[in-house]
């Protein structure tokens, strides 16, 4: 997907942060909630404003480690802004087509963002590349 057609989907609106900002690790992925343990190190892609992944550091504590990442430059500097001083979670902007960390996560997760891609196979096979 070109860089610029990401920007045209994850445009934003104020209604679309505070539903963002109203997610929850126990209330909007209670799946992974269950799954999580501490000191695993998880990549949350598509974290949007980042109130699910701050669930998941807090979850996972100081000897966990927990990337945010989402393509969306606005929405992870939102991201940044409420939950950059958790000491074990940092945001970054990127791709799910494009993921290219040099470290490999314990657990890569996403939430309500594959159902949204035109390749959503692709983005699958490109999140078990960074386990
Ligand atoms: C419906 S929101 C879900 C946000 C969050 N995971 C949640 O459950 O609240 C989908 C997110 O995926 C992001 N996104 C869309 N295309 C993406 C891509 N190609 N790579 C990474 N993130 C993308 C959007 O910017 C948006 O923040």
């Amino acid at each position: 997907m070109k860089a610029n057609h990401v920007q045209d989907r994850t445009a934003l609106s104020g209604k679309l942060i505070s539903v963002l900002n109203s997610r929850s690790l126990e209330r909007t992925h209670p799946r992974l909630a269950g799954m999580l343990l501490p000191g695993l190190s998880v990549l949350d892609v598509g974290c949007g404003t980042g109130a699910i992944t701050r669930g998941i550091a807090e979850a996972v504590g100081p000897s966990g480690h927990v990337v945010g990442m989402d393509a969306n430059p606005q929405l992870i500097e939102q991201a940044r802004q409420m939950h950059g001083s958790v000491p074990n979670l940092t945001f970054q902007v990127g791709d799910i087509y494009h993921l290219d960390y040099k470290e490999a996560f314990d657990l890569v997760t996403c939430a309500r963002l594959l159902v949204w891609l035109s390749d959503p196979m692709g983005a699958l096979m490109s999140m078990m590349e960074e386990t």
